[in-house]
């Protein structure tokens, strides 16, 4: 196994997207998951706020607090060495100010992340330029947005009409042109993402919006095969077969980046 030991660095990604090679990211929580995710090689490791579900066992993201937001951050932070650091800001901790915004964000940043990530479309790109303009690292969130649960009448694919997808062109029109410098595309059907990818400057981290995007995440505890019940479509169990968690997580990081995962299987 071959350890990663170049620190990673939001313009050091963006470089990485631009020269053709795909980032590979998972969701992390903990600091002993930190240090063997970064020695597996994973580019950027993500504390989102899925730890409210798979952690905290709720029903949704909802629930889940800045506190512990900031609690797992320092955590992640503690034992990641090369890995780039990405944080999620909790429901209700951005969507009523930039200001509101900027003290959450900056409670992340001192607690150890190296960018946030906030979900929303162009109603929220004030807030991304507010952030980056006071140095913050911004990665937006869209397509599905699990804080958008209730609004969007459950955990469903999006952009599969043609208006859909074009509102989904100008929010990530809008979101570049506000300064976030990665973008997560979840549950998009692979046509769609892939077009987004081309459109844009700003490189695209799918989970469930196929093989075109710059790069790919998965929930960490959902690509070991620890989920109750049935996986989504886009998941695969690398777990299956490998030697050690370690061993599963390179396998990922493998097959993201020579192009092996997704394949059109975990197409949605
Ligand atoms: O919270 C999270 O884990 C996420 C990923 C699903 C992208 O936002």
């Amino acid at each position: 196994m071959t350890p990663t030991t170049a620190k990673r660095t939001v313009p050091g990604l963006v470089a990485m997207a631009r020269r053709g090679e795909k980032i590979a990211m998972l969701t992390c929580y903990d600091a002993s998951f930190a240090a063997v995710l970064d020695r597996a090689g994973v580019d950027a490791l993500l504390v989102g706020d899925s730890l409210g579900m798979v952690i905290g066992g709720h029903a949704s993201t909802l629930p889940v607090t800045m506190d512990e937001m900031v609690y797992h951050t320092r955590c992640v932070a503690a034992q990641a060495r090369s890995a780039l650091i990405i944080a999620d800001l909790s429901f209700g901790s951005y969507q009523a100010s930039p200001e509101q915004a900027y003290a959450n964000a900056a409670r992340l940043m001192a607690a150890g992340a190296e960018m946030v990530k906030l979900e929303g479309g162009a109603w929220v790109a004030p807030s991304v330029a507010f952030l980056v303009g006071r140095g913050i690292p911004v990665c937006g969130h869209l397509g599905l947005q699990p804080q958008s649960l209730h609004r969007l009448g459950g955990y469903k694919i999006q952009g599969k009409t043609d208006a859909s997808a074009q509102t989904l062109r100008e929010d990530t029109h809008a979101l570049a042109l506000a300064g976030v410098e990665l973008l997560v595309l979840e549950l998009v059907p692979a046509a769609v993402a892939t077009a987004l990818t081309a459109e844009t400057i700003v490189p695209t981290i799918g989970i469930g919006a196929g093989p075109g995007c710059s790069g790919q995440v998965l929930v960490l505890y959902d690509m070991l095969g620890i989920y109750p019940g049935k996986p989504a479509r886009f998941v695969r169990n690398f777990m299956a077969g490998a030697e050690s968690i370690e061993a599963a997580v390179a396998a990922y990081v493998k097959a993201v980046k020579n192009g092996a995962y997704p394949g059109p299987e975990h197409s949605v």
